[in-house]
């Protein structure tokens, strides 16, 4: 199986995510949360949100349902598409260009020339091999009903950020007026995909985590740090270099200072989740890449499967959205400092959030020498820091146990009971839900008031007192961790 097939298998199974809507024959784009995963989805969302709010960023949250005027003004309605084929003989649908070859993925087309591209070369469906495909324009946005007062259609969002550029005016006025100005927001966005596919990685209803940095253009107050270590960069010419943020500024290889700034901050805050930085990369976008809104784009791409995968792109918006949003609506975007007026540049580290779960999940798991699982989170993400069990149900074992779960529990919320099973089977079901610690009621227990606590990692166990195991949440607790060390 690959990577990524073990992953969903695992995924199923343990209840970090599956399929929705299952019991109806199941809808291709939308995933459920099982209850790992939602824990390891809210702790990526609250260390996403934290790594912006310590650096003064506030945040802000918008409908997800929005009325056609606002994807009229951003250009979503007219050019948020995909160029796709569709055949005649069989109905299927995909992209275009997964009719291309490698080499040629970044070839601009027109619906014309692929159209053209199709003919020349033959090329038939994917599914049923008929030459009958014809190339069309897919619009991605998910539209609703119609608005009965506006006569207006409402749309789902396809991103969160247009509810931030709509009320920039309000945002600065909370943030006294101040530039820069940092504002993120997390929640739900809609895609109607051609073709989703694997799992969490192209869905039609997806979580972002997008961070929207308002800038007044004369001034240049992001740079990255001179210590900040090497971060692998591809261009948008193929040139493969291991730069800091730092010299990849200074060299030019990323242009602005304030996107360095960023590809460093979100390179800082993938490795901490848990991404591998040896299978991370910042490839710069080709120009046909590019959405309509910006004019230069740094992706964040994880390697999984020996695929590239973005997981969060960082665009520069330059004042295309503000513009747009001004000179539609009417309401000025304009920034006054004393005489000059002016409209701010944006930044954007845009996260899909459901992708870096993947991508966590990828990097963190290991197979042991015995072929067993082990999902190797860091502490930060995991969806439980520990397990406590009774080696036996009975002998009293189980009631000192869930005493244990009862008091330990109001101390740290991210503890799990489990008798059922052996005490093996217990320890590898842990190890698949990736909680670092699992503590082991026994006979002994009894008369020491001392239990066995075992390292996900390293498989030691060590001895340790009730009173001082329960003092403090178990990954604060320095006693334990010198247990270990030694
Ligand atoms: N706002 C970034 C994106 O839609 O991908």
């Amino acid at each position: 199986m690959s990577e990524v097939q073990d992953i969903i298998e695992l995924a199923k199974r343990r209840g970090f995510f599956w399929p929705s809507y299952s019991i109806y024959g199941g809808v291709s784009g939308f995933y459920t949360y099982g209850p790992l995963g939602s824990l390891l989805k809210r702790n990526v969302i609250r260390s996403w949100a934290d790594a912006y709010l310590s650096i003064g960023a506030i945040m802000v949250e918008s409908p997800v349902v929005s009325p056609e005027s606002v994807f009229r003004a951003s250009g979503h309605l007219e050019r948020f598409n995909d160029l796709i084929y569709e055949c005649s003989r069989c109905g299927n649908r995909q992209k275009f260009e997964s009719l291309l070859k490698e080499e040629e993925k970044g070839r601009e087309f027109d619906q014309e020339s692929a159209q053209g591209y199709v003919r020349e070369r033959k090329l038939q469906c994917s599914s049923c091999r008929s030459d009958r495909i014809t190339v069309k324009e897919y619009s991605l946005m998910f539209p609703l009903g119609k608005n009965d007062k506006a006569e207006e259609r409402l749309y789902l969002r396809p991103e969160t950020a247009q509810g931030i550029f709509l009320d920039f005016q309000l945002l600065l006025n909370q943030n006294r007026g101040k530039l820069p100005m940092i504002v993120i927001q997390t929640g739900g966005g809609f895609r109607n995909e051609v073709a989703p596919r694997n799992a969490l990685v192209r869905l039609r209803e997806f979580s972002m985590g997008e961070v929207e940095v308002f800038i007044d253009p004369e001034t240049e107050p992001f740079r990255p740090d001179a210590s900040y270590g090497e971060v692998h960069f591809l261009d948008n010419k193929g040139k493969v270099e291991m730069l800091s943020p730092f010299d990849a500024s200074g060299k030019g290889v990323v242009r602005d200072p304030a996107m360095a700034y960023f590809i460093q901050r979100t390179h800082m805050l993938l490795v901490s989740l848990g991404v591998d930085p040896e299978r991370l990369r910042f490839r710069q976008h080709l120009k046909s890449e590019l959405a309509h809104y910006s004019s230069d784009c740094w992706d964040a791409e994880a390697l999984m499967d020996g695929d590239w995968l973005e997981i969060v792109g960082i665009a520069d918006r330059g004042t295309y959205d503000l513009k747009r949003h001004g000179d539609v609506s009417g309401t000025s975007m304009e920034v006054r400092d004393g005489e000059r007026k002016f409209i701010p540049r944006v930044i954007e580290p845009a996260h899909g959030i459901d992708r870096i779960v993947m991508a966590i999940m990828a990097h963190s798991r290991k197979v042991t020498g015995r072929g067993y699982v082990v999902m190797s989170f860091r502490n930060g993400v995991a969806p439980y820091h520990v397990g406590i069990f009774p080696l036996f149900k009975k002998d009293g074992l189980a009631e000192i146990a869930r005493e244990l779960y009862r008091n330990y529990s109001s101390i740290d919320a991210a503890c799990i009971y489990d008798e059922s099973g052996s005490i093996g089977k217990r320890y590898a079901r842990q190890d698949e839900a990736g909680t670092p610690y699992c503590i082991t009621v026994d006979y002994e227990t009894r008369n020491d008031k001392a239990v066995t606590v075992r390292e996900r990692d390293t498989g030691k166990q060590v001895r340790i007192s009730i009173e001082e195991l329960t003092s403090v949440p178990i990954l604060q607790n320095a006693k334990l961790a010198e247990k270990f060390s030694q």
